[in-house]
């Protein structure tokens, strides 16, 4: 949802983005990253971890982990929403939500739950934010899990995938999703993050995959050792490494973010077509690994 907040003259306009992807894609190094570029660039961000395990805005915060929304609600009862944020890089506002205990409860209530209680005490209008952006746990098989999506709390959806066949597997499962909820004012898609796409075949395939289904692209990461030596340092890279080659592609995807106005709704394959678009991929890979064709892509 979009609100229009004046300040200083100037009309500002909150965006709100959910980041959705396979567990372990990379959804919570790419959103920190993200939202620490967006902070350099004078922008107000808040990053809101929706996933029970709560360490999205750790690397923000020197590899610290901060109470969550459900922990202080179970702790208090009331909680007033500014006790739930903390500042993180750059004046990152950093939020967890939370989640329930493994096997117990639902952790689609609870992000609704957390953002309901920063929605009725106007928090984003209050703190002036640009961007709310919610890293969201994986694959939309939990319909609680697609709350950012359908409630329409968030208004652009970014998938981050490789051109693993899993991760690819899941963001067509994330298009499904929001084709389902596009009619009754549910966010639409972005697009495509794809991390550790390096290029040659993964590129692609990630690219062919985009291509069936309707949608595109916004930037492609490299996998680097950049982004490891800088997680176990506890930071982003755009933190601890500003000047390295992988910093200057987070600030190339923020400034992609940036300029992006436009989502659209996917177009996901369907079971059959998954399977056939798999095989015809994994034919090429064999028939370059053969030496029959001289690189992927190519036709056969
Ligand atoms: N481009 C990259 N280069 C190198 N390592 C990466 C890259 N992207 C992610 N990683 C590493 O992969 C691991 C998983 O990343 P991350 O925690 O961001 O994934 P996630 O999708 O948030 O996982 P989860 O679903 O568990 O929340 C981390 O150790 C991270 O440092
Ligand atoms: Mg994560």
């Amino acid at each position: 949802m979009t609100r229009l907040v004046v300040k200083k003259n100037k009309v500002r306009q909150l965006k709100q983005i959910a980041i959705y992807g396979k567990g372990g894609i990379g959804k919570s190094t790419t959103t920190s990253n993200l939202s620490a570029a967006l902070a350099d660039m004078g922008y107000k961000v808040m990053q809101f971890g929706c996933d029970p395990k709560a360490d999205s805005t750790n690397t923000l915060r020197d590899g610290s982990y901060i109470p969550t929304i459900l922990d202080l609600l179970r702790e208090r009862g009331r909680v007033e929403a500014r006790e739930a944020i903390f500042e993180g890089y750059n004046g990152i506002y950093c939020v967890e939500a939370g989640g329930p205990s493994p096997g117990v409860g639902c952790a689609g209530r609870v992000i609704i739950t957390a953002v309901q209680l920063l929605k009725q005490q106007n928090i984003y209008e209050e703190l002036e934010l640009d961007y709310v952006i919610y890293d969201v746990l994986g694959d939309v098989v939990c319909g609680g899990f697609a709350v950012p999506i359908r409630e329409g709390i968030a208004k652009h959806v970014f998938t981050v995938s490789s051109s693993d066949f899993m991760a690819i597997y899941a963001a067509n499962n994330l298009f499904k999703g929001i084709q389902k909820y596009s009619n009754s004012g549910g966010a639409l898609l972005g697009g495509v993050i794809a991390n550790s796409v390096s290029g040659g075949y993964q590129k692609a395939i990630v690219d062919d995959f985009v291509s069936q289904t309707h949608t595109q692209v916004l930037q492609y990461v490299p996998r680097s050792i950049t982004v490891t030596q800088s997680e176990l340092s506890g930071k982003t890279t755009i933190e601890a490494d500003p000047t390295s080659e992988q910093a200057k592609i987070y600030r190339a995807l923020a400034k992609r973010v940036e300029a992006h106005e436009l989502s659209t709704t996917p177009k996901p394959m369907d079971p059959h077509e998954l399977r056939e678009w798999a095989s015809k991929w994994s034919d090429q890979i064999l028939a370059v690994e053969r030496g029959e064709v001289r690189s992927a892509g190519a036709q056969i």
